[in-house]
């Protein structure tokens, strides 16, 4: 039973020009930019930026987005090397088949259900509660306090259809709604502006409160909960611990490398569109939250919808009701995002033997794994559903963090056992930046809760249970007798 057989690079890079019809090669960096900042710019942004610099950062909460930029930058480094070299649909899940091996390919591939399936559920529901508000729909079927949320179910069912329907036209989707959002994202920094009250910015960095909130058993974070710390407010304990959570608000933009086999020009594109996606959207969440800072003071700041909220207060209520449209744009996409990505991870395990072949089949005319696009709706439809998500939104950062750590080890790993592969893109000091970046990952989740830890503990369990009882009797490698290394020199 070798669970750690490995695939050799070179049968990852010929795989999608052997078998039938393979993906459609249609996109390229701008489309690969829409789709990132497309699943990037969402409930983060829309949401977080209030309740952590009211509870945790203060105005230094721009700091704590900073942060978290940095660290994703550093793994976004690691995923170019990756997807400019080894441009395959799955991205995490393949680079981790070909460098660690098959069962931690399992592992990462059932990781990103909870980053990618999860994600959409837990956004679908968001979407429904912004336009349950907007419009003042009725709460029966829209929002959190509904039975069944028709809402979720709905735009999910809608964006499970453009997905299948074919790449291009998903991008050409996102890409109107991407318009939408950042240009309100701009809209709000240059508008709010003429706002902001100096002396909402002072201090910048509250003064450390010492221990805050109630805080206690499973919702303390993991490193509290081991090293028996008190919850940071404010000084630089507050800013770290917001920077933990404001991460999720840059979670998805590896969405990009999912899309390695549909782009034209992967070693020049992929970088571009990863570097692209990072910059516009650690841009756009420093304005944004260096601005909302400083329209309200940030002890007045509104948890649930902080940036329409802040037009509100200052009697501009109508900029407030375009803020709730961009929001509602803009989770539309990432929810769209999340399906088209889930589709290209199964479509990859599937074309391994791990999960069942059939599902992988590429429909002849639309170009895409329809039937694993509509199996991941489905999912998704039910879940968002019937589903409170609320308390498991941090499982997508954990998921997410977990991938960032894999792909980050990779790197160091792939140099050495597959040096001949050409990497048009190369991580700068490597293996200094892998290393940080797998550290900087390691720190963020452990600023989780023990009850996002278990939780995932126990996801990972089932999914151990599934590898074991299917994906390891059933994947090619265990029929074609594991990997036997072909020169990869010359393959490209
Ligand atoms: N990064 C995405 C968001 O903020 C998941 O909604």
């Amino acid at each position: 039973m070798d669970v750690f057989r490995k695939k050799p690079v070179a049968d990852l890079l010929a795989q999608d020009s052997v078998r039938g019809p393979g993906l459609r090669k249609r996109l390229g960096p701008v489309d690969l930019m829409g789709f990132g900042v497309g699943v990037v710019i969402g409930t983060g942004i829309f949401t977080l930026t209030g309740v952590e610099a009211k509870n945790h950062a203060g105005p230094a909460v721009v700091i704590s987005f900073l942060i978290a930029g940095v660290v994703s930058l550093l793994a976004g480094l690691c995923y170019a090397e990756l997807a400019s070299g080894v441009p395959t649909a799955g991205s995490a899940y393949s680079y981790a088949y070909v460098s660690i091996g098959e069962i931690a390919a399992w592992i990462i591939g059932w990781d990103l259900v909870l980053e990618f399936a999860l994600g959409a559920s837990v956004v679908a529901r968001g979407w429904s509660g912004y336009l349950q508000n907007l419009f003042d729909l009725p709460t029966s079927i829209f929002g959190e306090s509904s039975t069944v949320n028709v809402g979720a179910m709905a735009i999910t069912a809608v964006l499970g259809t453009v997905a299948a329907l074919g790449i291009k036209e998903s991008a050409r989707v996102t890409d109107a709604l991407v318009i939408v959002k950042v240009a309100i994202c701009l809209f709000i920094i240059v508008a709010g502006a003429f706002f902001v009250k100096l002396s909402n910015w002072s201090p910048f960095i509250p003064k450390s409160a010492g221990p805050v909130g109630t805080a206690h058993g499973t919702e303390r974070t993991l490193i509290q909960a081991v090293f028996g710390l008190p919850p940071a407010a404010f000084g630089v304990g507050g800013i770290l611990s917001a920077a933990a959570v404001v991460f999720f608000a840059y979670s998805g933009f590896e969405a990009v490398a999912n899309l390695s086999e549909e782009t034209r020009k992967p070693a020049r594109d992929l970088p571009l569109g990863i570097f692209g996606t990072l910059a516009i959207a650690t841009a756009l969440y420093i304005g944004v939250a260096f601005i909302v800072t400083g329209m309200v003071n940030y002890s007045d700041l509104n948890e649930g919808s902080p940036l329409a909220s802040a037009f509100d207060s200052v009697g501009a209520s109508w900029a407030g009701t375009l803020v709730s449209i961009a929001a509602v744009c803009g989770l539309t996409s990432v929810i769209l995002v999340d399906i088209v990505t889930m589709g290209r991870i199964g479509f990859a395990m599937a074309r391994d033997g791990l999960l069942p072949k059939k599902v992988a089949a590429i429909h002849p005319r639309f170009g895409t794994p329809v039937r694993i696009t509509v199996a991941v709706t489905v999912v998704v439809i039910a879940v968002s559903g019937f589903v409170s998500l609320h308390t498991l939104a941090d499982l997508v950062s954990i998921g997410t963090l977990f991938a960032f750590v894999l792909v980050s080890a990779a790197i160091p790993i792939l140099r050495r056992t597959e040096a001949d592969v050409r990497r048009p893109f190369r991580v700068p000091w490597s293996p200094v930046i892998p290393v940080v970046s797998v550290l900087a990952c390691l720190y963020l989740m452990l600023n989780l809760t023990v009850a996002t830890w278990i939780r995932f503990a126990v996801w990972m369990v089932i999914g151990l249970v599934v590898y074991l009882t299917y994906g390891q009797r059933n994947a090619r490698l265990a029929r074609t007798g594991g990997a036997k290394p072909v020169s990869t020199m010359g393959s490209r």
